[in-house]
């Protein structure tokens, strides 16, 4: 298969290194080697989730992973805040619902994070809530929500509401110390900054937590928590898990602690502003306000007049560049290009040539010079 420069919002490529350790030989997933592997694993993503408390590895994606945090934290019936800056804030919302808590939705408008002030008269609004639901960044938008000035507010609120956070495309690119900030579960999966296939969710899981877990009468079997962390303390997994996305997050953690946290940081923020300095130099709107711009993911709208999927489609096929497009009711209006895990500034040139290439194609013709 001819490689492709695969910029979508996740999955993202994988390092030379990952794929050689995934074309293994499969090994026993309740036996020593496991063992060792998921060991290593978990010290690795408690140094990026920067927790001392307990991670837990489950075999699903990450959607699975919001689900399991609702269900192992609440009871049917109970208040919730679900804040929603776009489509995963949404889903997150609608998850909760599903299993019978009663959410009361701030919506903020798509493009914008939401406010510390707006977040504070949302909570005092109406009667006290259980948990907060909050997407830290939102891949539908481009938008990424402070976590360092909203978790206090949380905090804060009568009740002391639990905060469970959706970072599954932010954590691993982005600084989110769920200690310090005081996150109760904190969610990520493996196919977006990790470096790893899709197949695993990974979620810190604070004390505070644990104790609303004891008490949660949700339905689960699954996702419960307990029989996980059970089987986490005996080397081995509930359920039979996803062995080879394990062994990649092995390989793919070691390169992040090759390089470091601050390193990874940096570089997201780099190739961030580059991608964003690049699409509007090729004559795009980027969709998230400034201020609120994402470090993993860049939304942009394209000029009136220009036929998305025919962008997207010769980017694909003319220059192999594999780029996303808007999701709901962005669909048709707005290209997205993921740029976390294993990716750097020439890996962003090509897309962004090859948009202005599919722009110009269609006649729209290019304000500046690209950003290449
Ligand atoms: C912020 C966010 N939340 C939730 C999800 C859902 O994850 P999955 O597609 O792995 O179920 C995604 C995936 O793109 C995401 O970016």
């Amino acid at each position: 298969v001819q490689e492709q420069n695969l910029r979508i919002p996740g999955p993202t490529p994988l390092p030379p290194q990952v794929r050689e350790a995934m074309a293994r030989q499969m090994i026993n997933h309740r036996g020593p080697e496991y063992a060792a592997i998921q060991a290593e694993v978990l010290e690795g993503l408690r140094h990026f989730f920067r927790t001392e408390h307990e991670v837990l590895l489950i075999t699903g994606s990450g959607t699975g992973g919001l689900e399991a945090a609702i269900v192992n934290t609440l009871s049917p019936g109970e208040p919730v805040l679900a804040v929603s800056i776009g489509v995963f804030g949404d889903r997150f919302a609608r998850i909760a619902e599903a299993y019978g808590a009663q959410v009361r939705k701030l919506d903020v408008p798509w493009g914008q994070a939401v406010t510390p002030d707006a977040l504070a008269a949302s909570l005092a609004s109406g009667p006290a809530v259980r948990a907060v639901l909050l997407t830290c960044n939102e891949t539908s938008t481009g938008a990424m929500n402070d976590l360092a000035t909203l978790a206090p507010v949380i905090h804060a609120a009568p009740g002391a509401p639990l905060l469970l956070v959706d970072a599954i495309s932010a954590l691993g690119a982005i600084d989110l110390p769920m200690d310090s900030l005081g996150i109760d579960v904190l969610i990520t999966g493996s196919q977006k900054a990790w470096m790893a296939p899709p197949g695993t969710t990974m979620l810190g899981v604070s004390p505070r937590a644990w104790e609303a877990h004891a008490r949660a009468r949700m339905p689960r079997f699954y996702w419960d928590f307990s029989t996980q962390r059970q089987s986490q303390q005996k080397g081995q997994s509930a359920w039979t898990p996803d062995v080879v996305t394990v062994i990649a997050l092995q390989v793919a953690l070691r390169m992040m602690r090759d390089e470091g946290r601050e390193a990874i940081f940096a570089r997201h923020a780099r190739v961030a502003a580059f991608t964003q300095r690049g699409l509007e130099d090729i004559g795009l709107s980027l969709f998230a306000a400034p201020g609120c711009r994402s470090r993993t993911v860049t939304a942009a709208t394209v000029p009136d007049g220009v036929d998305t999927s025919e962008l997207l489609r010769y980017a694909r096929t003319e220059r192999g560049v594999v780029i996303a497009g808007g999701q709901d009711r962005l669909a048709g209006r707005m290209i997205r290009l993921g740029h976390m895990g294993w990716v750097d500034e020439p890996d962003i040139s090509p897309a962004i040539e090859a948009l202005a290439e599919g722009l110009a194609r269609q006649g729209f013709l290019i304000p500046t010079a690209t950003g290449a």
